[in-house]
């Protein structure tokens, strides 16, 4: 069975508190990565599938662009403690 994540990035029009993350943001800059390809590398590292949506070409190529970096064991657990353990409910 796989798991798979639905909006990973928050869903359109609701990304910006997840790209504004102050932790995600820290991690990021530390690898040169954008927040969006932590949280992309984040799923990957799971095991979780991931299809970000995106009609940007720049952020098509970003969010391809994971394959060259990994998150520590520190940094997986630092992102997990950011669990709110919240229903979202626009579906
Ligand atoms: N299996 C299912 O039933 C199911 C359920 C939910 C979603 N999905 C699918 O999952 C996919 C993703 O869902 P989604 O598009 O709603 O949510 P999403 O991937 O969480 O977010 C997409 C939003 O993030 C922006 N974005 C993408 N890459 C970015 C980047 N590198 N930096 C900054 N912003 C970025 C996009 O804007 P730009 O266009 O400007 O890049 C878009 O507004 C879709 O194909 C959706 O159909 C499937």
């Amino acid at each position: 069975m796989a798991v798979e994540a639905w909006h990973p990035l928050g869903g359109r029009g609701h990304q910006k508190e997840l790209l504004s993350d102050p932790v995600l943001t820290e991690i990021a800059q530390k690898h040169g990565k954008s927040v969006a390809q932590v949280i992309l590398r984040w799923d990957l590292q799971r095991v979780v599938v991931v299809i970000p949506g995106s009609s940007n070409p720049e952020h098509m190529k970003e969010n391809i662009s994971i394959f060259d970096f990994a998150l520590s064991p520190e940094e997986m657990k630092r992102i997990e403690a950011l669990n709110r353990n919240e229903k979202h409910d626009w579906y």
